[in-house]
């Protein structure tokens, strides 16, 4: 089966499985496993940051975060449609009390900063509002690299208004090795950044959470209370560590296959292709309802999500080999 629903489809390598296996392990609720400890301090350096926590996905290392940079009646600014508002159930408001304040934003992620700056608001005596605090930004977003000096501007107007800025960064290593920038140029400027691990890299579970000292000791006690204090996590940790070490490197294969992808769907008449955006392609058929191209694709062992823009990703589980056979078989389903 060749499944190009998401790239959190990825199964575990027999070396990372084997890597998992002889990992050493302690209580982490104590602070007393080596393994997470480790994957803590190698992530954080990484990334440019002092701190960093372990957390068992990318909602609640995003949710640890905000709720740690803000207090109970506080808001974050947030993308209408940006995970951390619009895919993770509400989490800061059902169990942070934070108001999220969502402002529209465009196919390639940016929020227009006008529009920021508008809905910001930062009068403490105005007790009709609640405390704008936190401004998050996410990238990649659908794929798309964020420009650089979008988050800085953006960055610099949250700054001057005195909020504080989180990147979800799920896909932060995707946008790295498709912008030839490090892993921390791209989390340069943000107070907290999450990372996933679980997102075309082969580990199981996990994500990790950046900032300063005190902020990832307060988010160590929401993910606490979140249920997220794990024992023996080294065990998710090693995975976690090889799959950064052996695994974002090679993000230019999928990055490379899906610009296979693009063109060669591009080629098939009545497909019409936007992208390729890093490890993704988006594609609508015209003339063909694209739950019959699940479908028929399907009956080839390939597996889509169709929609109205249907999402192609490639990831590590997924083969140059594979993208051939898959514009094969899209070929013959639009015939
Ligand atoms: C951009 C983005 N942020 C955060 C998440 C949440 O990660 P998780 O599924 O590990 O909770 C996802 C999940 O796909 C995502 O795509």
């Amino acid at each position: 089966m060749i499944d190009l629903r998401s790239d959190t489809l990825t199964q575990p390598t027999e070396e990372m499985r084997a890597v998992m296996s002889a990992a050493a392990v302690g209580d982490d609720v104590y602070g007393e496993d080596p393994t997470v400890n480790a994957l803590e301090e190698f992530t954080s350096d990484l990334l440019g940051f002092p701190a960093g926590m372990f957390a068992v996905s990318g909602t609640q290392a995003n949710l640890c975060g905000i709720m740690a940079h803000c207090q109970r009646g506080d808001e974050y600014l947030v993308g209408q449609t940006a995970h951390t508002y619009k895919f993770e159930g509400g989490g800061a408001a059902v169990l942070g009390s934070i108001q999220p304040q969502p402002i529209e934003m465009s196919s390639a992620g940016v929020m227009d900063l006008a529009a920021i700056d508008a809905a910001i608001k930062r009068q403490p005596s105005m007790n009709h509002f609640a405390l704008s605090t936190l401004l998050c930004l996410e990238n990649t977003y659908s794929g798309r690299v964020l420009p650089a000096d979008y988050v800085a501007s953006a960055q610099e107007l949250a700054r001057s208004h005195g909020l504080r800025v989180h990147l979800d960064g799920a896909r932060l290593w995707n946008a790295a090795v498709a912008s030839g920038r490090s892993p921390a140029e791209i989390a340069q400027g943000f107070d907290s950044v999450s990372v996933c691990l679980s997102k075309g890299l082969g580990a199981p579970v996990g994500s990790v959470l950046v900032g300063s000292v005190d902020l990832i000791a307060e988010a160590r006690r929401w993910r606490k209370m979140l249920g997220g204090g794990l024992r023996q996590a080294g065990i998710l940790a090693a995975a976690g560590r090889y799959a950064i070490e052996k695994h974002v490197d090679r993000l230019s294969v999928d990055h490379a296959n899906a610009a296979r992808l693009a063109k060669g769907l591009s080629e098939i008449p009545g497909v019409a292709v936007d992208g390729p955006f890093t490890n993704m392609v988006f594609v609508e058929f015209e003339g063909a309802a694209p739950k019959e191209v699940e479908a028929k694709l399907l009956s080839a062992s390939i597996k889509i999500a169709a929609a109205v823009s249907t999402r192609l990703i490639c990831h590590l589980d997924i083969s140059t080999d594979d993208v051939d056979r898959v514009l094969a078989a899209f070929r013959s389903a639009l015939r």
